[in-house]
């Protein structure tokens, strides 16, 4: 039987939905029900699931959202690469407002989410590098296609939240080697590689992140109006991207688990 998806795209905050004429599907998992339905259709002859991080509704604040459930629903359905556009505060002050990011590292600065499938057991996953490079050059290529200037390379420091941050973190976070900020990209990363998925992150800075700027800090109404802006070029490099990546997969992430006994059966 063919995968009811082979690529998926995990929707960031302001991007709700990518795909016309979508199927819809309701995927239970072991770890609950995902952020929303998850919605399937073709993309220039591949299966593409979209599921929005936070929900259509954006129900889920970031410290909330059922990771484990998202990535392991869109294994479920075949899914093996993942694309996961998302909303950043910068670092730096080169990088501004509608500037598009492809890290290449993470620093994790979250507590208490649940960040691993494996509660038992000795499983522990390489994660020197979080994201896929085939993803990453793929995703390059694509914006530099549609002439998006994209940024080869950063670091993401995700935080907690659902707060933004003071100055003083804002400050230590750049001086730490910090690109650009943001509240979802942990988990999801080493979610992903513990189910062996590819998985590629494209940030878009949405504001100057607390330590760059003097007088008011970042607001959620900034940080949704420039996301809303520059919606139209991220869908279309998304869609140039699902259109290019390899179905073949050679890079590590697929081989994330090899030699390690599981204590579970992945789906
Ligand atoms: N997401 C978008 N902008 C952000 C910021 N400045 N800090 C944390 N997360 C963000």
């Amino acid at each position: 039987m063919s995968p009811a998806a082979e690529l998926a795209v995990i929707g960031g905050s302001g991007l709700y939905s990518l795909l016309d004429g979508a199927g819809e599907h309701e995927v239970e998992t072991p770890y609950g029900l995902p952020s929303d339905k998850i919605t399937i259709a073709e993309v220039s002859g591949r299966r593409v699931a979209f599921l929005p991080r936070h929900g259509r509704d954006h129900r889920h604040p970031p410290h909330l959202i059922p990771y484990r459930a998202n990535l392991w629903a869109l294994r479920s359905l075949g899914v093996r690469q993942v694309l996961a556009p998302c909303a950043v505060g910068s670092l730096r002050p080169e990088f501004g407002p509608g500037t598009f990011v492809v890290p290449d590292q993470l620093v994790d600065r979250t507590s208490g989410r649940p960040q691993t499938y494996y509660d038992r057991g000795a499983v522990h996953v390489p994660f020197a590098d979080p994201y896929c490079p085939n993803g990453r050059r793929t995703l390059l290529a694509a914006a530099a296609g549609r002439e998006v200037a994209a940024v080869d390379g950063g670091t993401v420091v995700v935080v907690e939240g659902p707060r933004f941050s003071t100055r003083a973190e804002s400050r230590w976070y750049a001086s730490l080697g910090g690109t650009v900020v943001n509240m979802t990209g942990h988990p999801e990363a080493v979610l992903a590689r513990e189910l062996e998925l590819c998985y590629t992150s494209i940030a878009l800075v949405t504001d100057l992140d607390a330590g760059l700027v003097a007088g008011e800090s970042v607001t959620q109404a900034e940080v949704f109006r420039v996301f809303g802006e520059n919606t139209d070029r991220l869908r279309e490099v998304l869609l140039d991207v699902l259109a290019a990546l390899p179905s073949e997969r050679d890079c590590p992430c697929g081989h994330a688990l090899a030699g390690i006994k599981l204590p579970i059966a992945l789906p």
